[in-house]
């Protein structure tokens, strides 16, 4: 059988084998995939174990940036974000690093939500991995602004000076904030505490403002829930995210595109009962 597995610690919750698992029954695919908890200290190790005989693996918190350093190899998207949530074995045995979390994103945004992203005036919340991991793909889709906002701002005109090649991107403090805009991204964690960064409502045209929080939950997310009461067309949470940036890395493990929709339904149902 061939196996793949994703790296992580702690990874008793992670989705990604109930995913994989689910591409694989859909697709037809023959293959294993398991949850590895990786220990702290030995993430390289545990991942050279793991690839004497399996074929792929995904990586998550907190091992994005050792997997950078580990892979033989890099894709271009991997190397703007500084960072590797996919390794794939090539055929000679090295490591093929890949970040697909911003491929994940984008067809999310245009595909599963309809929502091309050409032209739009977009604001990205955040200045960390998950930020970093999106925004070369975001920019790909040629939006007529993207800005960065983060409460280090530091933080965020580093971003902005990294990616100024690849695009129209510029950086802000919150309280910098005030022109309306047509996408709201949350990158930043503060929605695992339950927390909001401090936004003011006139960037979000009611009835035309799409916003996005890359964090999901069984109740929606303190930001969406903002978003919500200030009139936004729509809110997304990071699932299907989470299932397209798993479609991506089945697509460059396996050469075959899993269809996400009845996968996203699923995982959907059962954070609803769960
Ligand atoms: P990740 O890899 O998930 O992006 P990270 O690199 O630790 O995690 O980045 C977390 C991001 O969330 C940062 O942009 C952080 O802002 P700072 O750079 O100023 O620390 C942001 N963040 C976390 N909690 C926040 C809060 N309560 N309000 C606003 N921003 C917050």
């Amino acid at each position: 059988m061939d196996r793949y597995c994703v790296f992580g610690n702690p990874i008793g919750h992670s989705k990604s084998p109930l995913i994989h698992r689910l591409f694989a029954a859909q697709t037809g695919e023959q293959l294993s995939y398991d949850a590895v908890l990786a220990p702290l200290d030995d993430f390289a190790g545990c991942a050279r174990g793991f690839f004497a005989s399996g074929l792929g693996g995904n990586v998550t918190v907190p091992f994005k940036e050792q997997a950078f350093r580990l892979a033989d190899q890099l894709s271009e998207r991997a190397q703007r974000a500084g960072a590797v949530n996919t390794l794939k074995k090539l055929a000679d045995g090295r490591l093929l690093g890949d970040n697909t979390d911003g491929a994940g994103l984008v067809r999310d945004l245009t595909v599963n939500a309809g929502f091309p992203l050409a032209g739009r005036r977009i604001l990205l919340l955040g200045a960390g991995g998950a930020v970093r991991g999106v925004l070369e793909p975001l920019l790909a889709e040629r939006p007529a602004a993207l800005l960065i906002a983060n409460r280090t701002v530091a933080k965020a005109e580093e971003l902005a000076r990294l990616f100024a090649d690849c695009g129209p991107v510029s950086a802000s403090a919150f309280d910098g904030l005030h022109e309306p805009v047509d996408l709201i991204v949350n990158g930043t964690s503060a929605s695992l505490a339950g927390e909001l960064p401090p936004l003011t409502p006139s960037l979000i045209v009611p009835g035309h403002t799409l916003c996005y929080d890359m964090m999901y939950g069984k109740q929606p997310t303190a930001f969406n829930r903002w978003a919500a009461a200030h009139g936004a067309a729509r809110t997304l949470d990071g699932l299907g995210m989470l299932v397209e940036q798993a479609a991506e890395a089945f697509y460059l493990w396996r050469g075959v595109r899993p269809d996400s929709a009845p996968v996203l339904a699923e995982l959907r149902r059962q954070l609803a009962a769960g």
